[in-house]
């Protein structure tokens, strides 16, 4: 066991955990926010996306013991957030979300593109997204919502 302790949706959170661990896990089995979805678990399809320290990782990918000093924000800790609330909204009125399993990691990289990437086209925003894939394929929904995000948020 190794002791890691980090900050979880703005909390700190100290543990002793299996070397092997991933962070996924670690946030869903060991801290109970199951909104952090797994699907293939070798860092593919972009459903575990989390941020750590302000960028979008894949949490199954990540050791748990690796992520220890870093802050890391999951889909249940937006509240307050001004931006995802636009990203969110954004995501509704344009229907970009059908079973819903892919959204979390989705969410995640629309804000990562909403914040970092001002200009962003429609081509670049498929390019950035290409690292989430969504299994009910509704793409074009989630292209529309982040243009509607960075247009609401950018003018
Ligand atoms: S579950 Fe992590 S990338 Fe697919
Ligand atoms: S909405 Fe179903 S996997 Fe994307």
């Amino acid at each position: 066991m190794t002791a890691t302790t980090l900050t979880l949706n703005g909390r700190a959170v100290s543990a002793d955990v299996e070397p092997r661990l991933s962070l996924a896990d670690f946030i869903r089995e060991h801290q109970g926010l199951t909104g952090t979805h797994t699907a293939c678990e070798h860092g593919v399809c972009g459903a575990c996306t989390i941020m750590l320290d302000g960028k979008p990782a894949r949490s199954c990918i990540t050791l748990a013991v690796a992520a220890d000093g870093t802050e890391i924000r999951t889909t249940e800790g937006w509240d307050g957030d001004t931006v995802m609330a636009v990203v969110r909204a954004a995501f509704k009125s344009e229907h970009a979300v059908q079973c819903g399993y892919c959204t979390p990691g989705m969410l995640t990289t629309a804000y990562d593109i909403v914040t970092r990437l001002p200009g962003a086209d429609r081509d670049r925003i498929r390019l950035e997204l290409s690292g989430n894939l969504c299994r009910c394929t509704g793409y074009v929904g989630i292209v529309d919502a982040i243009e509607v995000a960075l247009k609401e948020v950018h003018g």
